[in-house]
Formats: structure tokens, sequence, C-alpha cells
């Protein structure tokens, strides 16, 4: 099946780029465009480890295909950092031990990102359920929610 030229934005810069229509996203950041901070588990949309921002919306990119992202605007854990400067977000998780082997945090951080900028002030049970679909084998969650408890919205996102 022949490519599909697709345009899009990631993280704030306009790409061009071909994909196999039928690759998904999660693939296709990775081994298309080389942003291996995208993680993938399960690749059936269980564990959350591959979540990705889509015009400001959390998706799972095991489930969508590349091609979906055509005209979109795409986030990924490597645009969270400017400037060699950890996001908010992230250095709450650093603060709190929200990470211990790292594999789970793209997807929980990315989850937390999207929540949060609609979100300014949650509750803990807020945010566990922020957090329900993605999978933690490590942490206990509570690093995690602690994490996110003590960035606010403002903090934690950026166009
Ligand atoms: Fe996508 Fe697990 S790899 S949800
Ligand atoms: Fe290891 Fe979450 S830090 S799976």
């Amino acid at each position: 099946m022949s490519e599909r030229h697709l345009s899009f934005t990631l993280n704030g810069e306009r790409r061009e780029a071909n994909a196999d229509p039928r690759m998904h996203l999660a693939d296709f950041l990775r081994h298309g465009l080389g942003l291996t901070g995208t993680h993938v588990g399960c690749e059936h949309g269980v564990c959350g480890a591959c979540t990705v921002i889509v015009d400001g919306a959390p998706v799972r990119s095991c489930l969508m295909l590349a091609v979906q992202v055509d005209g979109c605007t795409v986030e990924t854990v490597e645009g969270l950092a400017k400037g060699g400067e950890l996001s908010p977000l992230q250095q709450a998780f650093a603060n709190h031990h929200g990470l211990q082997c790292g594999f789970c945090t793209p997807g929980m951080l990315m989850t937390l990102e999207a929540f949060l900028r609609v979100t300014p002030s949650p509750t803990e049970q807020d945010v566990r359920i922020a957090i329900s679909g993605n999978t933690c084998r490590c942490t206990g969650y509570q690093g995690i929610v602690e994490a996110a408890l003590t960035t606010t919205a403002a903090k934690g996102s950026r166009p």
C-alpha cells in the first residue's frame, strides 16, 4: 500500500512526513520520526504508556493511525522541556519520586499535562481518576499523585 503524505504540527513545529496507512501513531513517532520518548507497552490501549496529546486531548497512540494526525497538532513528551529546562510537571515528578524505572512516565506526563490544563485545582481523587488508565508497576502511584497536586494548570501547561 502506498504511503500517505502528512502535514501536521509536532511539538510546536510544522512537520511533513510520509506514513504507511496502516502504521499506528506510536510506531510512526518512534520509528518514523525517531521520537522514542513515547513508549509502547501493551499495544492494545490498556497501559497508557503510549499516551500523547492530539489537538489538546490525550490519546493512546497505539490505537490511532498515523494518518489520522494529518492537519492536527501533536504533542509528545519530547516537547515538555523547553531550552533544556524540565517543565513544572516533570520537575514535580522528580521532586516527589513520581518515577522509578520510567517506562510509564511519558504516558503519565502527557495524560496529566492534558488533564491539568482543563482542571486547574484538582482534588486527589480527580488526579487518581485522571491516571486510572495509566499503569505503573513501580511507584504505587503516590508520588505521581503528589507531583500532579503540586503542579497547577498555569505552571503545568504551556501552549
Ligand atoms: Fe498503548 Fe499500552 S501501548 S495503551
Ligand atoms: Fe516503572 Fe511506572 S515507574 S512502570
